[in-house]
């Protein structure tokens, strides 16, 4: 969703606004362009359609000494993918980039009848509010504070002008927005991964603030004007982690570090000889936990999928634990009542989804505990929980979801056993989900260490269909769910996932040649009735790609068996062969694997 840079300082500013562009191009956009401001305050705007590397190549074509500058990538909201539309935004003597949506910009732009607007942009209306401010008696920064509290909706934004080319101003509400703080040089960000390799220093903005960036210095205050306090961080991450290492796609190279960022997710949390799990960071007592009678689980995508997977441990672990799991996009707006007693489990990989957020602010209000499930350290949802696990799979590059759902199903059910222990469960039966918890990085080891050959043949058959249907019964049906999301996200072959039970109630009328088949079975007290599904598709001329830990005959036109004695966890080790069967799909079928057409990583508008 969009990425914003900027800099300040004594540097020639291109080099981090196209360094920074190509840092964040993970999150998704359409276009991109950065504007930099020079000797005599001459400003030097270039934007381009397409990739960074179309600007790029642009700004190879004219060194620059300026050392202020700002930079964006654009996932268009209103106004189509072009140059024109591209930001910065030029009004008059300010150019802005903007992440969100203004909500209220034809009302703004009714006041603004002397603009002559040239984009068909939501942003640009905000740049000429900002300009119809900003006269000779008005700072930039109190131009940017009045402006802003005339918008509805999300910014993050980052104003330059000609006439005061020392300094940046920032401001965010909804959309997230970092300070990296370096020597004699300030730097913008829209996430963290922009900033490494120039500074380990960030000032992470919340929701309501803003900020004047100057090389040797930062001013924060809140919308009144008034300053705050700024609490410089240190960034975690580090080079290695942004990089492909060898892969020839993010997306692969996050697949097949599974094991090592599950067991980072594990690590200290559990414990197989004790038989224990323990999260830290919950910020609940063992009363508050024990008292915990129903759990909303919260998430979007990938991450709604976990929370259903996550569903099944839960009811398993938990004796008489009602839950709910909710597509965040849907339960924000539904007259939704939750029970006394309730916490709510937010799962996101970004931190920084929308829908999510807006959930989470929502619950907060109505004094219900938020637990936050999060990869992204410091983003906004993991600001504004109550409590929580970061699942530490390192930063996710690749649009499609991969390692963090499957750390996401382990934290929410290293949470079902520490609420089965401290309400009193049967330790035997709690310690076979430790166990199998332990075992799980290895045993997903094997799969992508061996299997991805035999996978990716199985791949090449199936790629150049139109269609897809998955299928599953219990833990395998949000499984299925989630693998024919990976899919249709990557290779844009229209896929479904189905109960395994429901095809019969009408979905199996699809079947024909025009559509293959992936069913999912796990050698468990459902082999048999889901075998009885695969003879109602077989019946029917299915083509089917079996995905089985079963050793036994089953009649399929493809099968992948995963070796492995895990029972319990065995759906997550069917979801890594389904991660690997998409990302080869979509690699033959010649897909842009890590930034797939018409997405985001971070979806922060609504
Ligand atoms: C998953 O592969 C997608 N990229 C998308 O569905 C994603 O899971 C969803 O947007 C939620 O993102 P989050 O986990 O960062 O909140
Ligand atoms: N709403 C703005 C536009 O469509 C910004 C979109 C974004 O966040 O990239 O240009």
């Amino acid at each position: 969703m969009c990425g914003i840079v900027g800099c300040v300082g004594e540097k020639q500013a291109k080099n981090y606004l196209i360094s920074g562009l190509h840092r964040l191009e993970y999150r998704g956009y359409d276009s991109a362009g950065i504007v930099t401001i020079g000797e005599n305050n001459k400003a030097d705007l270039l934007r381009a359609k397409g990739k960074v590397v179309k600007l790029e190549a642009l700004a190879d074509k004219k060194p620059s000494t300026d050392t202020i500058g700002i930079g964006h990538t654009r996932w268009a909201t209103h106004g189509e993918p072009s140059e024109k539309n591209a930001h910065p935004h030029k009004a008059g003597d300010i150019y802005l980039v903007h992440n969100g949506i203004i909500e209220n910009y034809k009302e703004l732009k009714t006041e603004l009848k002397n603009y002559k607007f040239i984009t068909d942009t939501d942003s640009e209306v905000l740049a000429a509010l900002i300009n119809s401010l900003y006269d000779q008696n008005t700072t930039l920064a109190d131009s940017v504070n009045q402006a802003l509290k005339l918008v509805v909706g999300t910014y993050g934004i980052a104003v330059i002008s000609v006439r005061n080319p020392d300094e940046i101003v920032v401001a965010r509400s909804g959309s997230p927005l970092i300070i990296g703080v370096g020597d004699n040089e300030t730097y913008i960000a829209s996430d963290a991964s922009a900033l490494i390799g120039f500074t380990d220093k960030a000032i992470y903005l919340n929701d309501g603030e803003m900020a004047i960036c100057r090389g040797d210095g930062v001013e924060l205050r809140d919308m009144s004007a008034q300053p705050i306090s700024c609490k410089v961080e240190t960034i975690e991450t580090d080079m290695q982690a942004i990089q492909k290492q060898g892969y020839e796609h993010f997306l692969l190279k996050e697949i097949c570090e599974q094991p090592s960022t599950l067991r980072s997710t594990l690590s200290g949390r559990i414990n197989v000889k004790d038989k224990e799990a323990n999260l830290g960071g919950l910020n609940l007592s063992s009363d508050e936990l024990r008292k915990i009678e129903h759990v909303v689980i919260i998430g979007c995508g990938t991450a709604y999928y976990a929370g259903l997977l996550g569903l099944y441990y839960l009811e398993q672990l938990v004796d008489g634990l009602t839950i709910d799991v909710v597509a965040a996009s849907e339960f924000r707006y539904r007259s939704f009542h939750l029970p006394k007693h309730t916490v709510a489990l937010v799962i996101s990989q970004s931190g920084e989804t929308a829908d999510t957020l807006a959930c989470l602010r929502e619950i907060k209000r109505r004094g219900i505990k938020t637990l936050g499930i999060i990869n992204a350290v410091g983003s906004t949802i993991a600001r504004e929980v109550d409590g929580g696990v970061y699942v530490h799979a390192g930063p996710e590059i690749s649009v499609a979801s991969t390692k963090a759902f499957t750390s996401q199903v382990a934290a929410i059910t290293m949470f079902g056993i520490q609420l089965a222990q401290v309400k009193g469960a049967d330790v035997k039966e709690v310690s076979k989900y430790i166990e199998e918890l332990a075992k799980l990085p290895d045993e997903i080891e094997k799969i992508v260490s061996k299997d991805k050959e035999k996978i990716e043949k199985v791949a090449k058959r199936y790629a150049q269909y139109e269609h897809a249907l998955y299928f599953g019964r219990d833990t395998l049906y949000p499984v299925a769910m989630e693998g024919a999301l990976k899919l249709k996200e990557i290779s844009y072959i229209q896929a479904e996932g189905y109960a395994a039970g429901e095809l019969k109630h009408g979905p199996i009328a699809l079947i024909d040649d025009t559509f293959f088949e992936v069913a999912l079975l796990i050698d468990n007290w459902l082999f048999d009735k889901s075998l009885s599904t695969l003879e109602e598709v077989n019946a029917r001329g299915g083509h089917i790609f079996v995905i089985t830990n079963s050793k036994k005959a089953i009649k399929s036109e493809e099968i992948i068996r995963v070796n492995t004695k895990l029972d319990i966890l065995a759906p997550i080790l069917i979801n890594v062969v389904q991660q690997l069967f998409a990302y080869y799909v979509a690699v033959a079928r010649g897909n842009d694997v890590d930034q797939p057409r018409n997405l985001a990583k971070s979806v922060t508008v609504e």
